[in-house]
């Protein structure tokens, strides 16, 4: 929206893809104006463009992968698009683990080559996962063949733009990036934005403490505890006998008591009751529910669903 895209395409799987029209609507919440555009399976960034072609129409667009976080937004790189009109633009940044990604080749202000996660990377270039593209992406798309790991490689299909000898621009991405694909990078990008917040407080402090910088939405309420930022405690939570410590973010709704937490990421409507250790680096999903149970028998009770991960001292 801050860079003048009004109409927005999501691509969405068919088993996640309520949760993402839950959380964007039809875009009036943002001025924007969004349609929602089913693949029916993940075979592809460049398979996601083509099923987004009737969208797409004959425009440039900006492609924007849902999971990478541009520190610094993509305003001035839409800008440097718009006026120098290249065929497209990709976004690289030096990274310590190019294997991980698509890899960039370069001379000069030219793109030369593009690999996807090379075994052998020739440059510590990663192509961040925002791209800028004329309607010329689709013919590419449809020529390329699926890679190793069967999917329809948007790299490649840059690559073939190359080939062709299409204008391809790089622009080096300076503010930070993050793909957040593992728990640890949600947690790093959780910690990079707290980072700049500036503090506030619209909710309600009783014999409670704040440090630092601290945002405090309308209707939480903390009694007795201590809050030391960065950190951001969400609308209508409840903070009680507790401590929160840097680098957490604690979602709307959620109840805290009798709990120490710090480094991690709380959604809305969980509660952590009365536990004896601190919490860390964690990343707590919605409406979950953390307590100590019964004294006897002393036994762990569990009620946990997909993808978990749990950690006992
Ligand atoms: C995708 C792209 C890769 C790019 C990365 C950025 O990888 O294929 O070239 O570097 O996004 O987030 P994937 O997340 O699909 O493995």
């Amino acid at each position: 929206m801050a860079a003048g895209i009004e109409e927005i395409g999501i691509v969405i799987a068919p088993e996640t893809g309520d949760e993402i029209r839950a959380a964007a609507g039809d875009g009036s919440a943002f001025g924007a104006q969004i349609t929602y555009i089913e693949q029916p399976e993940p075979l592809g960034l460049a398979h996601a463009v083509l099923t987004a072609a009737d969208f797409l129409g004959d425009s440039s667009f900006v492609m924007y992968l849902g999971d990478n976080m541009l520190r610094d937004g993509i305003t001035a790189l839409v800008d440097e698009f718009r006026r120098d009109e290249p065929d497209a633009m990709i976004l690289l940044t030096e990274v310590p683990d190019p294997e991980h990604y698509g890899v960039a080749e370069l001379d000069g202000q030219q793109v030369t080559r593009l690999v996807e996660k090379p075994s052998e990377p020739r440059t510590n270039l990663a192509l961040v996962g925002v791209y800028m593209f004329t309607r010329s992406i689709l013919d590419a798309a449809r020529a390329i063949e699926p890679s190793p790991r069967g999917e329809l490689e948007i790299t490649d299909a840059i690559q073939r733009l190359v080939d062709g000898g299409l204008r391809v621009t790089p622009h080096l991405v300076s503010g930070w990036w993050k793909d957040t694909g593992q728990v640890q990078d949600l947690l790093d990008a959780n910690r990079l934005i707290l980072e700049e917040i500036s503090g506030r407080t619209a909710g309600e402090l009783i014999d409670s403490r704040v440090e630092g910088r601290v945002v405090i939405e309308a209707g939480a309420v903390l009694e007795r505890s201590v809050v030391r930022g960065p950190a951001v405690i969400g609308a209508g939570a409840r903070i009680t006998d507790a401590f929160i410590g840097p680098y957490s973010a604690i979602g709307e709704g959620v109840q805290i008591s009798r709990a120490e937490i710090e480094h991690s990421i709380i959604l809305a409507g969980s509660s952590l009751r009365d536990l004896e250790g601190r919490v860390e680096a964690s990343l707590i999903g919605r409406d979950v529910h953390i307590s100590r149970g019964p004294a006897t028998p002393r036994a762990h009770r569990f009620v946990v669903g997909d993808h978990a991960e749990i950690e006992i001292p």
